[in-house]
Parts: C-alpha cells; structure tokens; sequence
C-alpha cells in the first residue's frame, strides 16, 4: 500500500509539473502531425494496436510507443513493434519527418514493400529493427549514411541480393542481426571493418561466396556467432589470436556437409566444453583450440577422432586436469603438425603413431619416460619436451632423426646423454636447449650446425670448452648458471660475425674479457656475477645494436664507460658491484633505460640540473630481456604489474656534496637510496623524498634534516635558496657528474622487460630497491 500510494504521489506530481511547464513536455505540433499522418498510411486490418491511442488533442509523448527527449520534447523513439501496420512503407512517408529518432522499432509488422532508401533521413538512428516485416528487394546502400547506427536487425525479410557495402562504413555497429533475410552473394568483406562489431548473426541466408574468414591477430572481442559456422561454402575460418569469449555454439551442422577445412580458434578466451559438434566438421584438415579454457573439465579426445583428414591439430594449454591417452591419436593417419602442451598424457612405451610427424609439441605433459614412439617419426623437424618430469639420459637415437632440428629437451631432470662423445656433433640440430636439468660433465660436443644453444642452469664446470668455436653459425650462447670457470675463450672471435646473445651469468670465470670476443651483432650481453677483472672490452664500441649490458658483480676495474654512449640502442646498463670509481660525466644516452651504477667506487658530486628535467622524460616502449632479447609490447603482463617500481639507488658510491633540491620534485620516483656515500647538507623538502625510510639516507656523515634525527639548525630552508642561485654554476657543472641525464626516457615496461630477465631474480630478493632506474 505504502508503495502504491508513494507512487501515486510521485505520478501525480509529475502530471502537475507537465501541466505547469507545458514547453518541455508537449511535443512539437509538427512531430505530432507526422506520427498521426504515418498512422494513418496503413491499414489495420483487425485492430491498430499501439497507436490506437494517438490522438490529435493529446500528448504526442504520452502516447504508446513514444519516448521524448525530456529537454528538447523531440520524439526520439518510435517503437510499433506487432502494431498491425499494413501496408508499404513509402519513400515520401511522413516518418521521416521524426528526423530526431534514435530509436525505431517497426518489426513484426506488414510492411509489403521494399525498404525505401529515405531510412537514411533519419540521421541520428541508433537502433533500427525491421524484423519480420516482410521486406523485398534490395537493401538500400544509403543505410551505410546512418553513422550513429549501433544496433541493425533486418532479420526475417526477403530481401534480394547483397549486403550493400555501404554497411562497412557504419564504425559503430555493435550488433548486425541479419538472419533469414535471403541475403545471397558474398561475404560482405566491408563487415570486416567493423571494429566494434560485438554480434554478427547471419544464420539462413543464402551467403555463396565466403570461402575464407580470417581476423586472426586483432582484437575482436564478444561470441562468436553459430552462423559462421553454417555458412556452406566456407573454408578457412581464422579467429586465433582475438579476445573473443563465451563458449562457442557451432549449432546444427549435421544438415549439409561443412567444407571448413581450416578453423583456428586459439589464443583467444573462449572457456567451456569443447563443443561435440565440432566431430562433424570432418573436412578440417588443421584445427586450433589452443588456450581454450575448459575450466579444468575434461576434453573429450573422442571428438578428434571423426575428423580423419586432420594434419594439424593445436590444443595446448586447455587447462584441463584430465588424462589423456597418447593412443587415441593413432587414428589420424595424415597427422604432422601436433601440440598438446600442457596436456597430461599417457604414453604406452608400445605407442606408435602411424602418422609422420614433423612438429610435436609435448612441453608440460607430466610425462616421465622419453617417449619412444619418436624413434620412429623419421621425418619429425621440431620436438619440444620440455617441462616434463623424464630423467636419466637423452637416448642416442634421438640424434639419429635426420631432419630434426629444434630440439627442446629443458625444464626436465636429464643428467647425460645416451652413445658415444660424438653423438650429438653427428648430427644437423640448429636449436638445442638443454637448460634446468641436471647436466654435467662432459660437456657434449656440439654440431656445427647449431645456431642457438642453452644449457644455463645445469652443473658443466671446469674451463669453457673450446670446441664451442667451431660453431660458426652461433647466433644465441646461453651458459648461465653453471660453474664454469678460467675465462673467456679468445676464439669466441669464430662467432663474432654472428653472436647476437651471450649469456655467462653466474658461473666463476675469471680473467679479463677479451676484446676479439665480442661480435659486432652482438644485441645482448650478460656476464654478471662472475670474477672477470680489468677494464670493460673497448671492442664494445662496435656494437652499434647492443641493447642490454650487463657486467654486475665482477671484479671489472675502470673508469666511466662514458664512450658507451656511442652505442644507439643501449636501453639497459648495469655496472653495479664492480670496482668502477672516477667521475661520473658526459652521458648523453639515445635510448638507455635502465642505468645501475651502485656498489661502486664513483665519486663527485651530485649536479643539482641534472634532475630538473626528468618529469619531462618521455619515451616509446622497448622492453629488452637478457636471453634471449626479447622485445614486448606495451601490453605485457610485465609492464602493468611493475609500473610502479620506480627507484633511485645512489648508494654504496663515495659520492659527495649536497642531494639537490630538485629530487624532492621528482613524484614519480617512488624509493630512493642514497645510504652509504659522503653526502652532506640538508635533505631536501618534498613528499617523494621525505617519505623515505631514514635508512635510505643512513652513513652520510653530513646529512642532516628530516627523516633523519640530526637536525640542521635552520639549513633547510636554505637549501630552497641556493636552488635559485645555481644557474650561475651551471657551466661548471655541465663537465661534471651528468649520469643522471643518461636515464633519458626510462620507461616503466623497460623495468617489466628486464623482470624477465634478471631483475625479476633481484626483485625477488629485494635487490631492486638498489637499482638506478629512473622512469617517466
Ligand atoms: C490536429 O489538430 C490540429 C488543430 O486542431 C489541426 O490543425 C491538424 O491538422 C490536426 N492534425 C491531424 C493530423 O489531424
Ligand atoms: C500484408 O500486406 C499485403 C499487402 O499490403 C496484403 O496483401 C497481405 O494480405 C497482408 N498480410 C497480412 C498477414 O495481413
Ligand atoms: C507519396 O507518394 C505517393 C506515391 O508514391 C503519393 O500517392 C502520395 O500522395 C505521396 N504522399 C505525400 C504526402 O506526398
Ligand atoms: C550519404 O550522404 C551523402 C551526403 O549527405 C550523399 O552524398 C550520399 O549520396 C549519401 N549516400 C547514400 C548511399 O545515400
Ligand atoms: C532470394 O534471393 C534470390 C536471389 O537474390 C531471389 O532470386 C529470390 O527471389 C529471393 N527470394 C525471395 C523469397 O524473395
Ligand atoms: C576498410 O577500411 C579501409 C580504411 O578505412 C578502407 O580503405 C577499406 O576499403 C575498407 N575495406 C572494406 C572491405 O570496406
Ligand atoms: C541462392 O542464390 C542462388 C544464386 O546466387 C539462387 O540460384 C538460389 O535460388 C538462391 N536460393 C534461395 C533459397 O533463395
Ligand atoms: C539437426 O538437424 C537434423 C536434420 O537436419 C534434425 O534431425 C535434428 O533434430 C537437428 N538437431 C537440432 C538440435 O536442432
Ligand atoms: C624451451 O622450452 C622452454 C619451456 O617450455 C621455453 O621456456 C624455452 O623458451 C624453449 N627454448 C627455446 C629456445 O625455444
Ligand atoms: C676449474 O674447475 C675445475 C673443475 O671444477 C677445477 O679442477 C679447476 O681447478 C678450476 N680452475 C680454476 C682456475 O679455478
Ligand atoms: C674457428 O673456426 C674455424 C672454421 O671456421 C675452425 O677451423 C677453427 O678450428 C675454429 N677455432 C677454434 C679455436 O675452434
Ligand atoms: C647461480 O647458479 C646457481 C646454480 O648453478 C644457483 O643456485 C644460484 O641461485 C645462482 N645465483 C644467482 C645469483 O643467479
């Protein structure tokens, strides 16, 4: 009662207000004339619905079907769906007078006739529904003039002929229903431009021409419609690498045979069960369902098995729990081009597979024994096993394989390899990555052939072997995290034509770095935490595409490698933990990103103009990874997830002078760290660095101010003042200490990229807060 009476009162209200403010609630005289001269166009055979109550003396916008726009008092909406219309809707109708309609609904009505192309006078349309109205002839090209258009329903017509292409230029459709519709002809291709384009509904129509649809690699997003799947002629149908999502409705296929041959659904969000009716697509010759998410369900393998033309079937990563036998494949007999990765597998040790394979894909299959069924696939030219559990020794006949190529054996717990010292040199691999197992020596010789190696994380020690050198088409030389030691090998100069990522981080080699080892096309280069001493290799200078150095925690003994800055594509320096000392200056770095020169030996001062700039910075997105370089894009998980690490590590130098005023200003340098050096004076005033923990300040003798206890006896607001006086001194100091210029354009996905490499190791450890980058 409460309710009812409440809304009574507030229904009353509103009547006195429309009576007290006529102007906005009537609508316009003309508006009403036309809606009454559109009414009376047709016939009603038995009843006129809706506008049985449009009446000359009354309210255009109080009438059924009608919405006004509540300030202007336009009719902006006209809604007669099942109104009893009969009769054409002519090209001179009244209707399109109502040029302020967004929304017109006139479906399930009779609308005899064809569609009449002056629909395009109502310009600001947004939704136009015509369905079931008994519609012919051709759609007019003239729709493609409704630009606001979102939303378009002409389903249930008879309409004759194409999809004008003219709908290719209405860029907000979100929804295109066009079911029934006798639609022949191709495949409007103009569709495909529609990048809002969230439903697409063509079931029924008479669509001859489409033969490949392929919208891989962008992102379309929303279901994907079943009626894809019921056009006859289509052959090729690509939606991989797009976020589309939902479960996916193939709807009933079994009323005329589908000449799908190609359907790629992969990398995009689909989630549920691997539709059944995906069996009676039985032309597919490649499928790809790869990081389909099952939602940890079961994937029935039986589907597969109907389709018996296939060559290529994907379906990695389908978060499934369920195990699947290995055997079940053998019924697909012309099978060469398999990933089940991150499928758990059983593998009869009798298994074999008729079909020749030449890509097998079997990374994190919680398989256990060296699978012997690709003993036989003589014609196999990439094996990835990766992430397995399997132990012992890689058999000898693996190396046997003629064509095999790309050999991934890492992430398992392998401690040697089956046959003789030579097995592997016999044969023609180009990749090998035997990194994380349990390795050791005899390090294996290596096939001359061999372009990328990696055997990081294993337990290889003793010198670095020198047959490595006779791999003279080695593009990527991963040895990190082993225990190697003695030093680098001079002959590493056989490859230097071609080196594009050395990788000797973390093992014990000693010595100095020879210069004739350093290739020119070198991109990479990482032989952090080892004993090399001396001066950095002047050689580098030649590297005109180096993008990653580092060398931290060596025994390297040198100036400031000022000459890098010759280097155009330096985007990440670590110099950390070395015995670097001198002044730091003259750093004009095109690209560099990352700059870490903590835990040396540097001294100076701290130029206060240095900092002013670097609000200012900004920069496209580079990410670089150390091995092996890797450049993401700027949608890397990476570069959300670490934006905000954003630090400035001074420390452990013997930097001396005062901490210029300006780093206060900087907001977006989130921790700073300047423990550990000779600074002194005051610390300067502003959020950013008053936040910091005292400790980033401890061991500076003459440091003063807040967070620290000592107090500096009125020297702050000094500070401010001499900011003023400084410009005076700027000449001097342009020769000085200009390493905070070098962090030129530090980008937040730069700090995401190197998380791949080593810095995500630091991170993890708590290192990073020591490390000098600076962002934008
Ligand atoms: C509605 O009434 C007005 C005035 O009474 C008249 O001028 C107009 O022609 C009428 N419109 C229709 C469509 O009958
Ligand atoms: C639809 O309209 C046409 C012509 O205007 C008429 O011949 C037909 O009988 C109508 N159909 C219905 C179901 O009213
Ligand atoms: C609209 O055109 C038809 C012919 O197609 C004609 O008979 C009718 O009088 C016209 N109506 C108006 C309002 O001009
Ligand atoms: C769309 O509008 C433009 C300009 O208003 C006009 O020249 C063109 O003919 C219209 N196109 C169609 C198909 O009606
Ligand atoms: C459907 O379209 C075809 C070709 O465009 C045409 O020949 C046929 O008459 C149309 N069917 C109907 C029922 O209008
Ligand atoms: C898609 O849009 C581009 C640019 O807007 C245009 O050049 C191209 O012709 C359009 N393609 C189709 C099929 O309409
Ligand atoms: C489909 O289109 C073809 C011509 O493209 C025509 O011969 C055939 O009659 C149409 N079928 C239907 C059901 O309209
Ligand atoms: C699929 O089509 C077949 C024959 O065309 C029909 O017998 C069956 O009932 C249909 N299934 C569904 C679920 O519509
Ligand atoms: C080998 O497999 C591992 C794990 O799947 C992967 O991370 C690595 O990139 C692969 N190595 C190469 C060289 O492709
Ligand atoms: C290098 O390692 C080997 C084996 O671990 C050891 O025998 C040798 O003494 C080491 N050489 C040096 C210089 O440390
Ligand atoms: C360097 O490569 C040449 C072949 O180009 C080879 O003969 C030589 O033995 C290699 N050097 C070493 C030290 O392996
Ligand atoms: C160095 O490699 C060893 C394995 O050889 C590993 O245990 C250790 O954590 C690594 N240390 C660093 C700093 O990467």
């Amino acid at each position: 009662m409460m309710i009812l009476s409440l809304c009574l009162i507030i229904s009353l209200s509103n009547t006195i207000l429309g009576i007290a403010s006529p102007a906005r609630h009537l609508c316009h005289p003309y508006q009403k004339d036309a809606l009454l001269e559109f009414k009376n166009e047709f016939h009603y055979n038995v009843m006129a619905g809706k506008t049985e109550s449009w009446r000359n003396n009354t309210d255009c916008c109080s009438w059924k079907g009608i919405s006004c726009d509540p300030m202007t008092g336009n009719v902006v909406e006209l809604d007669l769906q099942d109104s009893f219309l009969n009769g054409p809707l002519r090209s001179n109708s009244s209707l399109f007078r109502l040029q302020h309609l967004r929304t017109l609904d006139l479906g399930l009505n009779n609308l005899t006739g064809i569609l009449p192309a002056s629909i395009s006078n109502l310009k600001y349309l947004r939704i136009l529904t015509l369905y079931s109205c008994n519609l012919f002839g051709k759609i007019p090209s003239s729709l493609g003039n409704l630009s606001y258009l979102t939303d378009l329903d002409l389903s249930v017509n008879d309409f004759n002929g194409e999809l004008p292409g003219s709908v290719g230029s209405l860029n907000r459709l979100t929804e295109l229903r066009l079911v029934s519709a006798n639609i022949s002809g191709n495949f409007p291709p103009a569709l495909l431009n529609l990048s809002e384009l969230t439903w697409i509904d063509l079931r029924s129509n008479n669509l001859s021409k489409l033969v490949y649809f392929e919208i891989s690699g962008n992102s379309f997003s929303g279901s994907v419609p079943p009626s894809l799947f019921m056009i006859p002629t289509l052959v090729d149908l690509d939606l991989g690498r797009n976020d589309f999502t939902g479960p996916l409705e193939i709807g009933n296929i079994s009323s005329s045979p589908s000449r799908l041959r190609v359907l790629y659904l992969g990398e995009n969000n689909f989630n549920g069960p691997v539709p059944r009716s995906l069996s009676k697509l039985v032309s597919l010759v490649s499928l790809d369902l790869s990081f389909w998410n099952t939602r940890k369900g079961k994937v029935d393998f039986s589907i597969f098995l109907h389709l018996k033309s296939l060559k290529l079937l994907h379906l990695s990563n389908m978060n499934t729990k369920n195990m699947v036998d290995l055997s079940l494949l053998s019924h697909l007999m012309s099978l060469g081009d398999l990933d089940l990765s991150g499928i758990n597998l059983k593998i009869d040790p009798t298994l074999n597979l008729p079909s020749p394979i030449k890509f097998l894909a079997l990374s994190s299959c919680g398989i256990a024994e060296f699978p012997k069924f690709i003993q036989s696939q003589t014609r196999l030219i990439y094996l990835d096993i990766s992430a397995n559990q399997i132990g012992g020794q890689v058999p000898a006949w693996l190396w046997k394989l003629p064509v095999l190529w790309y050999v991934n054996v890492s992430q398992n717990s392998f401690n040697g390899f089956e046959g003789s010292e030579d097995v592997i040199q016999k044969s023609a691999k180009v990749m090998l990555d035997i990194s994380s197992n349990t390795f050791q020596n005899p390090f294996p010789l290596l096939p001359a052939s061999l372009m990328h190696f990696s055997c990081s994380d294993n337990r290889f020690s003793g010198e670095i072997s020198r047959e490595i050198c006779k791999l003279v088409y080695l593009d990527t030389l991963v040895l990190s995290n082993n225990n190697f030691n003695g030093s680098i090998p001079r002959c590493f100069e056989n490859f230097s034509t071609t080196l594009s990522v050395l990788n000797l981080r973390n093992n014990s080699i000693s010595g100095v770095f020879p210069e004739e080892s350093i290739g020119v096309y070198l991109r990479s280069l990482d032989v952090g935490h080892n004993k090399i001493s001396g001066e950095l290799p002047k050689s580098l200078i030649n590297c005109s595409r180096l993008e990653f150095l580092n060398v931290e925690d060596n025994m390297f003994s040198d100036k400031f490698p000022f000459w890098l800055r010759s280097l155009p594509n330096l985007q990440i320096l670590v110099l950390r933990s070395n015995k670097f000392h001198g002044k730091i200056f003259s750093l004009i770095f095109p690209k560099l990103r990352i700059f870490d020169i903590s835990r040396n030996l540097f001294t100076g001062v701290l130029p206060s103009d240095y900092f002013a700039g670097w609000s200012a910075m900004s920069s496209d997105v580079g990410i670089v990874d150390s091995t092996p370089v890797r450049i993401l894009g700027r949608g890397s998980g990476f570069y959300h997830s670490l934006t905000n690490l954003q630090s400035l590590d001074l420390s452990q130098n013997r930097l001396s002078g005062e901490i210029p005023p300006e780093l206060g200003k900087l907001t977006f340098l989130a921790r700073m760290n300047f423990s550990y050096n000779m600074l002194e004076g005051p610390i300067p005033q502003g959020t950013q660095i008053q936040s910091q923990n005292s400790s980033s300040f401890a061991e500076n003798p003459g440091l003063c101010g807040f967070p620290l206890e000592k107090t500096c006896g009125g020297k702050e607001e000094e500070a401010t003042k001499q900011e003023e006086d400084e410009d005076e001194e700027k000449e001097e100091k342009d020769q000085v200490l200009s390493w905070i210029s070098a962090a030129i354009g530090y980008v937040p996905g730069v700090l995401g990229g190197l998380t791949i490499g080593h810095i995500l190791y630091s991170y993890k450890y708590g290192w990073f807060l020591r490390i000098f980058h600076c962002f934008t």
